[in-house]
């Protein structure tokens, strides 16, 4: 037994890693201190999978569904959001609600559309109780299905809805008056900080300055930046 382990390990082959020897499917979801390696997954519908059978966290305990994503798996941006309302919870998509309805008028405004221009998550994938902010441990626990989907979309361009999506990402803690509207670079992505839609839902003025305005600033800045991406790309 011993000669058969040794000859095992001297086999000469590369060191196993999470992408040569995937970890256990099974083991992963309810066990938060297995961590979820990028190359855990080789599909986005696994994770989604996994999702809806984990309970790495307490969030698990009071879902309906869990909310993964929606859009273009292959867009160019990928927006991340907190976490998800009840309506999200109930239908197991993203900004479906309210600030869901808000979020698709502000694409349009530039001319994108939800469903082949976007790529749509969030920062936990289950809803926190009266909709709260997610917990640091959430977070934690959720941050290795994020991290996977950003490694396979591989977007150009991730837009940060709000202070919970900046800070999930980035670990940047500042408030999102201060951050938004700049770019960060970020694992060698671009990230633009952005106000979350239902934080203009309760400001609804259009004044000069105003959230409402802002963000009509930011996401032309986003669009501009796309654009020149895009021109980039077929001029290579
Ligand atoms: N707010 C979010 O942050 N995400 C959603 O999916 C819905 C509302």
């Amino acid at each position: 037994m011993a000669e058969e382990q040794f000859s095992l390990f001297d086999s000469g082959l590369p060191a196993p890693t999470a992408a040569t020897n995937p970890v256990d499917y099974d083991q992963i979801p309810d066990k938060v201190t297995i961590p979820i390696l990028p190359g855990t997954y080789d599909n986005l519908d696994a994770i989604g999978e996994h999702c809806n059978r984990c309970y790495r966290c307490d969030l698990g305990q009071t879902r309906t569904h869990a909310v993964v994503s929606r859009g273009n798996p292959k867009a160019a941006i990928m927006i991340v959001g907190e976490g998800p309302g009840q309506q999200e919870d109930e239908q197991g998509l993203p900004f479906v609600g309210k600030s869901g309805q808000l979020l698709e008028k502000i694409l349009e405004a530039v001319r994108l559309d939800s469903a082949q221009d976007v790529y749509i998550s969030n920062i936990v994938k289950c809803r926190p109780p009266e909709n709260r902010v997610p917990t640091p441990d959430e977070m934690a626990a959720c941050k290795g299905y994020l991290m996977e989907q950003i490694r396979m979309v591989d977007p150009k361009i991730i837009l940060l809805t709000g202070a919970t999506a900046v800070k999930g990402i980035t670990g940047n803690k500042q408030g999102i008056t201060k951050i938004r509207g700049q770019w960060i670079e970020w694992e060698g992505r671009l990230c633009m900080p952005i106000f979350h839609p239902a934080y203009l839902l309760r400001n609804p003025s259009k004044e000069k300055g105003s959230p409402k305005w802002l963000m009509w600033q930011d996401i032309q800045t986003v669009r501009a930046k796309l654009d020149e991406l895009t021109a980039a790309d077929a001029s290579a």
